[in-house]
């Protein structure tokens, strides 16, 4: 299975042209290299920025059209050719995003056939080796009542916030290695076995083109989700070149 590697832009860059260019560069590298999927999440503003290559978002709302001010349908991502939503990333469950309102949009997403990014993480790195609470209600609350024949078009990323860069250093590889086993065990008590591990688990938080092949080697997720390093195109394609070359 290709990996599958998703450059978050968050709210970067400022202008069109940046995205632009960044988005041509980047496509135009990533033709090249045959082990990966390539996604980029800009801003909605730069959507149209993004060609020649998968177009994700960063979040959606769930409703299909109506009085949401401020809010994106599915329907008006996937005219734009979304083919990947991130839901339920951390900078927006702490501007009060709930596991509740989370699952609304992943059943939205889902329902669509777009592929729908669900990211759980805890906040503070615990100190046994346990499997955090946080995250076990995250996907339990997050995947509620979801039918099974929409769970090919799942993703679950595992995000600690305290590796997030912006926040502190990536975790190891050795501990996202446990976690992605621990994720998949939940997976398969609320969904069996053949959908368990039909569903890819990536890895985010301060990925970097040194220690990215390590997380996918080492970590032995199928795939990363990119942060920081996705804004800097020869960043990202060394990303790209080494998670490929593995
Ligand atoms: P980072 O961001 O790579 O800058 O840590 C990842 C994310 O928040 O998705």
């Amino acid at each position: 299975m290709k990996k599958i590697i998703i450059a978050n832009w968050k709210m970067n860059p400022e202008t069109p042209r940046e995205a632009e260019n960044l988005s041509r560069e980047i496509s135009t590298a990533s033709k090249s290299f045959k082990n990966v999927e390539v996604v980029i999440s800009p801003a909605f503003i730069h959507a149209s920025a993004i060609k020649g290559i998968k177009l994700g978002a960063q979040d959606v709302f769930w409703e299909k059209s109506g009085p949401y001010t401020g809010e994106i349908s599915v329907r008006q991502l996937k005219s734009c050719g979304t083919k990947f939503v991130i839901v339920g990333h951390s900078e927006r469950r702490v501007l009060g995003e709930t596991n509740e309102e989370i699952n609304k949009k992943i059943k939205a997403v889902l329902e669509s056939g777009i592929k729908a990014v669900l990211c759980v993480g805890e906040i503070e790195k615990e100190k046994e080796a346990v499997f955090p609470a946080i995250i076990h209600q995250e996907l339990k609350e997050g995947l509620k009542n979801i039918k099974k024949n929409f769970l090919k078009n799942l993703i679950i990323v595992y995000e600690p916030v305290w590796a997030i860069s912006t926040h502190g250093r990536a975790d190891s590889p050795k501990n996202v290695f446990e976690m992605s086993v621990l994720i998949r065990r939940e997976l398969l008590k609320m969904f069996g076995k053949k959908i368990a591990f039909s569903i890819p688990i990536l890895y985010g938080g301060s990925v970097d083109e040194k220690n990215a092949a390590d997380f996918v080697n080492h970590g032995r997720v199928n795939g990363l989700l990119v942060g920081a390093a996705s804004l800097n195109s020869k960043r990202f394609i060394e990303i790209l070149k080494r998670v490929s070359g593995l």
